[in-house]
């Protein structure tokens, strides 16, 4: 049994610990080969691949990003790109793939899945925690951890200067980084994608806690909206599965404060900053049990189904199932935290 292995989308921390468990498990109890895919779809495109066995997963535990390389390449939208997958899958004499991606990149897997006949395993990633089917995806808790300490040191600048300081955080469709480490870092607001915000509201938290001598904190998912207006962007491309580069609502949001309140507003942007380095405890554990359940999945034979954590156990759940539809912030959730408002 020969597996290959992919790390598809924007990378986040973890994706090494799964790599080497899948191999690790994989070589020493069932003895398969294994055939890393360079750069996520775009490996069983181009047939760019690499060595994959117990010496060249030596060490990569703690690494930050993918060994395999990772970009947003879409078969899908390729010129006879099925084909070429299935064509170089053979080449490699590859018996079944173990996908590890996002939205985008499972979506895929779903697809050939379902509909091509190849045999795929998924892992879910993303530093934003919105796939359906896991109560969490690796990535997310380092990413919270980053964020979190950067607030923690906002705070100390913000109250020098008496200032307000806005924190751009990741999170497309879903608030969770920023639900979760503006409640960890104690923000006074927190806007999400999920919920459009009211530019006087915001500045009325604001003025509120200046009047309690503090200074705030303003924590924004780059996905979120005011209420009345469109998604501020920065620039409006594209990436290849179509989605537009976020970021610049936090230079928005500082901008209209300062112009409706008054007072002294700047705006940092933790971008990829909350994407790099090493993962968390945490996240090496949630990477590295997906990755014994996922080569377990491959010698069930068990394909189209992507590993998940639900409570505790590691589960395996239909791949379609988990890509069909985001996993959202629940309103009442930020209903919750609304009492830090202020
Ligand atoms: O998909 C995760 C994510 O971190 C999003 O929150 C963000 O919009 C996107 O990746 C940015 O990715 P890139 O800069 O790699 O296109």
């Amino acid at each position: 049994m020969r597996v290959g292995v992919l790390t598809g989308g924007g990378d986040c921390p973890g994706l090494n610990a799964v790599i080497r468990a899948v191999v690790r498990k994989g070589v020493q109890e069932y003895g398969y080969d294994f055939t890393g895919f360079r750069d996520g779809w775009r490996g069983p495109l181009e047939g760019d691949t690499v060595r994959l066995d117990i010496p060249a997963v030596r060490g990569i535990l703690p690494r930050g990003g993918t060994i395999l390389g990772s970009s947003r390449t879409n078969p899908l939208q390729s010129e006879n790109g099925i084909h070429r997958v299935k064509e170089n899958l053979a080449k490699c004499e590859v018996d079944a793939l173990i996908v590890i991606g996002g939205e985008d990149t499972l979506g895929v897997a779903t697809r050939l899945s379902d509909e091509y006949g190849v045999k795929c395993v998924g892992v879910p990633k993303t530093i934003d925690n919105d796939l359906s089917a896991t109560d969490y995806t690796f990535g997310f808790n380092t990413a919270v951890g980053i964020a979190t300490e950067a607030i923690d040191r906002l705070h100390t600048t913000a109250e020098s200067h008496m200032r307000v300081l806005v924190v751009e955080v990741m999170g497309r469709h879903a608030g969770w980084i920023a639900l979760h480490s503006g409640l960890a870092g104690g923000a006074n607001v927190i806007l999400i994608p999920e919920q459009r915000f009211d530019i006087e509201r915001v500045c009325g938290w604001i003025t509120s806690r200046f009047k309690a001598s503090y200074a705030p904190i303003v924590v924004v998912a780059e996905g979120a909206m005011p209420k009345d207006g469109e998604m501020v962007l920065k620039d409006g491309t594209l990436d290849s599965f179509g989605h537009v580069r976020l970021s610049g609502v936090g230079e928005w949001l500082a901008k209209e404060i300062e112009k409706r309140t008054g007072k002294e507003a700047r705006t940092t942007v933790l971008g990829h900053v909350q994407r790099g380095g090493t993962p968390s405890a945490f996240d090496r554990w949630l990477a590295t049990r997906f990755g014994l359940h996922a080569i377990e999945a491959v010698r069930d034979g068990d394909f189209g189904k992507m590993v998940a954590l639900q409570g505790t156990h590691i589960v395996r759940v239909p791949m379609g199932e988990a890509t069909a539809r985001l996993k959202t912030v629940d309103p009442e959730l930020y209903t919750e935290v609304g009492v830090f408002f202020g």
